[in-house]
């Protein structure tokens, strides 16, 4: 049996999801010959030692601690802001990190990371899990295959039921690098294109504090692919009929729409029409539960040498460059260039 320890720091919303998902990677990696270990920090100390005790994994008091016990890969689930330092301290230490998406704050304080990672010959797996999600992958294969024929039209759509506490709001970059970063990550993935303007527009009708921190909990950004097919991206902080994550293709030669399930968020308006009918998505964790397993099985076979990096940090900043281009659109009220914004905003490229 191969030992596999991973070190996990931050169990807040999305941590303890991971804490779990890695305690229970063995149900599937151990008939394989692989065994993971899960050790644990995170500045709320007495959170994490119940998150631990809970799993019979490890509780270390600081982050030097945990990466100098051993171990062999670093998943990060802190706060965006804490990602550039504690991926260097991965690198540093010779080990694969999986950091939780996106990257850095925004694109320039992304590019030195890029630098630091690629000098030091670093390993780092961004969590974009959509793509390891069965249906975008089903849409994936049926566009390379042909079945679709060429793409005139996709629209992507992510909407939370409610808005997450407005202090994480307020350091989160705003909705487009929240939450439609990862429709942009999926756009890209998907189709091998490049999106190369952003025209958008965002509202707040919800609760007022969301404005005051500088955010909008509703979003559309217009994109334009280099070779002119056209998306539309939504995003809402306030879909009560469920949590609603999909993507529309719609090609010559045929259509898929990802996420069309008989748990959708939605009813229909025809008569006699039952579909969908279960009980709608609640939360991203559920909606994406598979791909989120998935991708950490994923990073533990990249630990080990087995498979090649699923999401590189230059996949995600990429992502990055269209949203923080589309928070620039919302901001002045027009269409902005991909390559542009980022020459703008320091990039080399
Ligand atoms: N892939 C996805 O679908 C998805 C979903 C939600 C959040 N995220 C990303 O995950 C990250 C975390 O989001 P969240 O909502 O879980 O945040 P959160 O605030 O709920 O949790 C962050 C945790 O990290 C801890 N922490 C912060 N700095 C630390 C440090 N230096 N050392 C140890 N612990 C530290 C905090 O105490 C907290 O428990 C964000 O970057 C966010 O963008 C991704």
């Amino acid at each position: 049996m191969k030992d596999v320890t991973l070190g996990l720091v931050g169990v807040g919303r999305i941590g303890v999801m991971h804490a779990h998902n890695i305690a229970s990677l063995n149900n599937v990696l151990n008939a394989r010959g692989v065994n993971v270990r899960l050790r644990l920090t995170d500045v709320a100390a007495d959170h994490a030692r119940t998150v631990a005790a809970g799993l019979g994994a490890e509780f270390l008091p600081s982050v030097e601690a945990l990466i100098g016990s051993g171990i062999d890969g670093l998943v990060l689930a802190t706060g965006t802001g804490t990602h550039p330092e504690l991926i260097k301290a991965g690198v540093d230490a010779g080990i694969p990190v999986f950091c939780e998406k996106p990257v850095a704050m925004n694109v320039p304080d992304s590019l030195p990371v890029l630098d630091y990672i690629r000098a030091r010959g670093g390993t780092v797996q961004i969590g974009h899990q959509r793509r390891f999600d069965a249906g975008y992958l089903e849409a994936k294969r049926a566009f390379e295959a042909g079945e679709l024929g060429w793409i005139h039209s996709l629209r992507a759509v992510t909407c939370d039921m409610a808005p997450p506490p407005v202090g994480f709001l307020g350091a989160s970059g705003g909705l487009f690098r929240d939450c439609s970063v990862h429709d942009f990550d999926i756009l890209r993935w998907l189709t091998g294109r490049e999106i190369v303007e952003v025209y958008a527009k965002g509202s707040n009708n919800g609760d007022p504090a969301i404005g005051a921190v500088g955010d909008v909990d509703t979003a559309l950004a217009v994109v334009t692919f280099d070779d002119g097919t056209l998306g539309a991206v939504s995003a809402s902080r306030y879909n009560g009929a469920g949590h609603d994550v999909r993507l529309e293709i719609q090609g010559s030669a045929g259509s898929l729409m990802v996420g069309l399930d008989e748990k959708s968020a939605f009813a229909s308006a025809e008569a006699g029409v039952g579909f969908p009918s279960g009980d709608s998505h609640q939360t991203f964790a559920e909606r994406f539960e598979q791909a989120y397993r998935s991708e950490l099985e994923a990073f533990v076979e990249v630990i080990l040498g087995e498979r090649g990096n699923p999401c590189t940090p230059e996949d995600a900043v990429a992502a990055s460059r269209v949203a923080d281009a589309a928070q620039e659109s919302l901001e002045t009220g027009l269409p902005v260039r991909v390559a542009l914004a980022a020459r703008a905003q320091g990039s080399r490229s």
